[in-house]
């Protein structure tokens, strides 16, 4: 079957990679911007286990002004059918870049027959349970069915969120970027934990992970949502994991961390004399809490401020710079290598 995974501007790459380090048998057909395409025989199932793409979706051979295959209707539903409960209707979503085409006679038309061949009642909506998406991007369309419920970038342990929180996918491609996929048995080190999505995504790699944030509030949301990983056993020892803490400023022990992954605080209105202030200081705080040798990520507005004083700070590291498209803004992620 082939298969349409879409994730954050920027990440396709990652998330090419994360694919291909879990199932060696997948075959990359193409890296779209923000959309790869592949085919994959195994365990539809298993695809769940994907952590940077934000959705994955069965592909359906559609040429425009051609008829969509019945038996591909066919065996789709009857896909998603064996792995969850459908209730018989369906949404349409169009997505468009850029596109050259009538989308309101191109979304008739195909409601149309996917109701004729798929059985199917349209329920007038987007974005619902059982998710029919038309991508279009100038000349290239593709149609597809989201496979799972919930898109694959919602997860169960986050309960609670903060305003500015971040979507896990994007801290999941910030761990795999300096692991690779592999697991971890490191101590990792969030100074601006937030809600505790980059925690959360790093203990799934098996880091010992300990978090810090000057908001008291955002510290009880961050061992909330890592509570709920009942498995790990965290309760106990979460007080002392999770801290009250000034990044500039922390009672964390001397060269106690092997890898720093944070994405800064940050906001169109934040002047440039703090942000350089905020890096510089929070730096040399990581320099004084994490082993020589340590690894490090962060989300940040500001790259080439960060660069400036990383290399200062850290002048063994070398940097690689990914810039990102999320929430209307660019960001870089800048990770050691
Ligand atoms: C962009 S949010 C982090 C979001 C987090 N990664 C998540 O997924 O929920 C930035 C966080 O930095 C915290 N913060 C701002 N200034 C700080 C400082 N000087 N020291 C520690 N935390 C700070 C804020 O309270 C906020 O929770």
């Amino acid at each position: 079957m082939r298969f349409l995974a879409t994730v954050i501007k920027g990440l396709e790459g990652v998330c090419e990679q994360e694919i291909i380090n879990r199932f060696p048998d997948a075959q990359i057909e193409e890296v779209l911007v923000k959309r790869i395409i592949f085919s994959f025989e195994g365990d539809i199932l298993a695809l769940k286990s994907l952590k940077v793409a934000d959705d994955i979706d069965i592909l359906i051979d559609y040429t425009i002004g051609e008829p969509l295959k019945y038996a591909q209707i066919f065996k789709v539903i009857k896909t998603i059918s064996q792995i969850r409960d459908i209730n018989g209707t369906f949404s349409f979503t169009i997505s468009q870049r850029e596109s050259k085409y009538n989308l309101a006679d191109l979304q008739a038309d195909l409601v149309s027959e996917i109701t004729q061949k798929g059985k199917l009642k349209y329920n007038g909506d987007s974005h619902t349970d059982l998710d029919f998406r038309l991508f279009v991007e100038r000349e290239s369309l593709s149609l597809s069915v989201r496979i799972f419920k919930m898109p694959l970038s919602h997860r169960a342990y986050k309960t609670n969120a903060l305003p500015g929180s971040l979507k896990p996918s994007v801290a999941a491609a910030m761990v795999f970027l300096l692991t690779k996929g592999e697991s971890k048995p490191q101590k990792i080190i969030d100074l601006y934990c937030g809600s505790g999505t980059i925690l959360a995504e790093s203990l799934e790699f098996g880091f010992d992970i300990f978090g810090s944030d000057i908001d008291f509030q955002a510290v009880e949301i961050t061992k909330s949502n890592l509570n709920n990983f009942k498995d790990k056993n965290l309760d106990k020892k979460l007080d002392d994991k999770i801290r009250v803490y000034d990044s500039v400023h922390t009672k964390w022990n001397v060269g106690q961390f092997d890898t720093w992954i944070s994405n800064f605080p940050w906001d169109k209105q934040v002047k440039v004399a703090y942000v350089t202030e905020l890096y510089k200081k929070t730096m040399e705080e990581v320099v004084r809490i994490s082993k020589s040798q340590n690894q490090i990520c962060c989300l940040v507005h500001k790259p080439e401020i960060f660069m400036k004083l990383a290399k200062k700070y850290f002048p063994n590291h070398q940097f690689k710079v990914i810039e990102i498209g999320y929430l209307g803004q660019n960001p870089s992620l800048i990770y050691s290598v």
